[in-house]
């Protein structure tokens, strides 16, 4: 029986509730720390003794104070894709980021993982990329020895990538590409990259490292689309689309309640999303991971 607990902010999340779970297989007992604790109740349920659902802000140093007393691991699993009033790139994946590293430092919590993205760069012209690569910095200049977790895009059955695809090649007469369909992706499991948080936890070694979690295929974006339309046995005609065209498209869309395209997704889109051949990944972890076309026949055929 392990008796270290691990706080999970973002527990509820579409990562984040995978790690929670991957976690609890590890024994590891788990406390799902987000701005909502009933999603927590509603996700895992109230039987798990070993399992605690709390409210955390990861903006208020108290409550991320709070979330981490006692524990042994984080994972900080949080997310913003749109801005809005205060909730910025740089309050959320810099200053947050800092924060719970720093917090987690000083309550002497002995392994973070903090997850970021393939390609995070500060350097990037890229708002949202350039505060991923300064958050991983931040993360690191407060928990020197802090895990970074780098997911390539992820897909799952409750997905807001693959799923969208799917609905959309099945529902439009022409599918528009992002650019010409060149940039590449090596989309991952969500529960793989989940599987992954707990393995790296639960190392031994402790020193600083990246993890890139990529999946087994790297495709084209234009690849990509025709493997999953041909799963589902559907012929698209794919039409290429300027990104410009989409950066404007884009921002009309955040200013709907659930934006189905954001800015940040079509300059995501625009550089090679792929894991790095020098930086360990699923395969030092001993994970093999799963592919899209593996998920879509489960998901479209074995029902
Ligand atoms: N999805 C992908 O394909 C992908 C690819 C690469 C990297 N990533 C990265 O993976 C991480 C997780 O992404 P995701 O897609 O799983 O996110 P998500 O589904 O949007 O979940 C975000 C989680 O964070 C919590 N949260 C948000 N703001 C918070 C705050 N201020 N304080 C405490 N909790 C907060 C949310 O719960 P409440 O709203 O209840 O607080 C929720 O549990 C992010 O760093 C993301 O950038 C995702």
């Amino acid at each position: 029986m392990n008796e270290r607990t691990v706080t999970v902010f973002g527990g509820t999340g579409f990562l984040g509730r995978r790690a929670v779970r991957h976690l609890r297989k590890r024994e590891f007992s788990v406390r799902v720390a987000s701005r909502h604790p009933d999603r927590g109740h509603g996700l895992f349920g109230l039987d798990d003794p070993q399992l605690h659902s709390v409210k955390a802000n990861i903006h208020d140093e108290r409550s991320v104070a709070n979330a981490l007393a006692g524990a042994y691991g984080v994972v900080n699993a949080v997310s913003l894709y749109v801005e809005h009033g205060q909730e910025t790139f740089h309050s959320v994946h810099v200053e947050s980021a800092q924060r719970v590293a720093a917090q987690a430092r000083r309550a002497g919590v002995e392994r973070l993982a903090h997850v970021s993205g393939i390609g995070s760069d500060a350097a990037s012209p890229s708002l949202y990329i350039r505060k991923r690569g300064e958050g991983e910095l931040a993360v690191r200049a407060a928990f020197a020895d802090a895990i970074l977790i780098r997911p390539a895009v992820m897909f799952g059955p409750d997905d807001s990538f693959l799923t969208t695809i799917l609905n959309l090649l099945g529902r439009l007469p022409v599918y528009p590409m992002f650019g010409r369909g060149l940039t590449k992706l090596q989309p991952a499991y969500v529960e793989d990259v989940g599987e992954a948080i707990a393995r790296a936890l639960q190392r031994t070694e402790t020193r600083a490292i990246t993890f890139e979690c990529g999946g087994p295929r790297v495709y084209s974006y234009e690849k990509f689309l025709r493997a999953v339309a041909h799963e589902a046995n559907l012929k698209p005609t794919l039409i290429p689309v300027p990104f410009a065209a989409w950066h404007g498209l884009a921002w009309i869309s955040e200013m709907l309640p659930s934006p189905p395209v954001t800015r940040n997704q079509v300059e995501l889109m625009q550089v090679d999303n792929v894991s790095s051949p020098d930086l360990p990944g699923f395969g030092e972890l001993g994970i093999l991971p799963n592919s899209v076309e593996e998920l879509l026949r489960e998901m479209l055929w074995d029902h």
